[in-house]
């Protein structure tokens, strides 16, 4: 009954969560930037930013990785990708500082052609996004052609095959409801060893990942270098 009733707005933020749209995605795109901060705050702490290094990350979203990678990075550059134009427009507004300074950028464009030119980054971020590429590889090989030498790359999730074996009640119904859109919607629940293997075809070396498994459904943050 409660299941049936929850979704309809389950799918209207599931679909906000994938590409933020309109008022609806304005006002989810909020939500959900709050809700990933200290997913974001861990994942970043895997990356090692250095002060005078640039920095992309791909599907910011809200740009509150940006806005905590420009405070490691304060003399280098940050830069942030998304396909929805709403939340580069709250990417902005969330580091207009940055921005007016020339310090940090927010591109409209898609994982999949990335707006920027070969080898003209340190290190590259993609929290919480990977899922919804339409062709993850195509993407990976962008993040690679962007990093110079001795680059970075993460993903990072925060629903992966990485999940407690002993779910609380929560995780199973997040977990199911993951499952269920994943089969509807083609996304991909990744392991972190699938992480890995995905990153060594895209060329990547010293591919590790790290994992919280009771943390939501899983996190998951997969590192490696060009
Ligand atoms: C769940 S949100 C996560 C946003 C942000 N990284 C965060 O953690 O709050 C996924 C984001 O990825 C973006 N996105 C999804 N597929 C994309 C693609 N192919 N290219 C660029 N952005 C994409 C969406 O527009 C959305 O802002």
């Amino acid at each position: 009954m409660i299941e049936k009733l929850l979704k309809g707005p389950l799918e209207l933020v599931e679909n906000n969560f994938k590409q933020p749209t309109g008022r609806a995605g304005r006002l989810i795109g909020h939500v959900m930037t709050k809700q990933h901060r200290t997913l974001t705050v861990w994942a970043i702490e895997h990356m090692e930013v250095r002060r005078s290094q640039r920095v992309l990350d791909i599907g910011c979203g809200g740009g509150m990785a940006a806005k905590l990678l420009a405070e490691r990075a304060t003399s280098g550059f940050v830069a942030g990708v998304d396909y929805s134009a709403e939340m580069v427009r709250q990417s902005v507004r969330r580091n207009v500082d940055g921005v007016a300074a020339g310090r940090m950028e927010f591109k409209q464009g898609d994982a999949g052609a990335l707006p920027y030119e070969d080898a003209s980054f340190d290190q590259v971020s993609a929290i919480e996004t990977f899922y919804f590429w339409p062709d993850p590889m195509r993407g990976l090989g962008e993040a690679y052609r962007v990093l110079r030498p001795g680059g970075q790359v993460s993903v990072t999730l925060e629903m992966s095959r990485e999940a407690s074996p002993n779910p609380t009640v929560k995780q199973r119904y997040l977990g199911k409801r993951f499952t269920e859109r994943s089969e509807r919607e083609g996304l991909r629940i990744l392991s972190g060893a699938d992480l890995v293997e995905m990153l060594g075809k895209a060329g990547f070396r010293d591919a590790r990942f790290v994992s919280e498994p009771t943390r939501s459904f899983g996190w998951v943050c997969a590192l490696a270098r060009k």
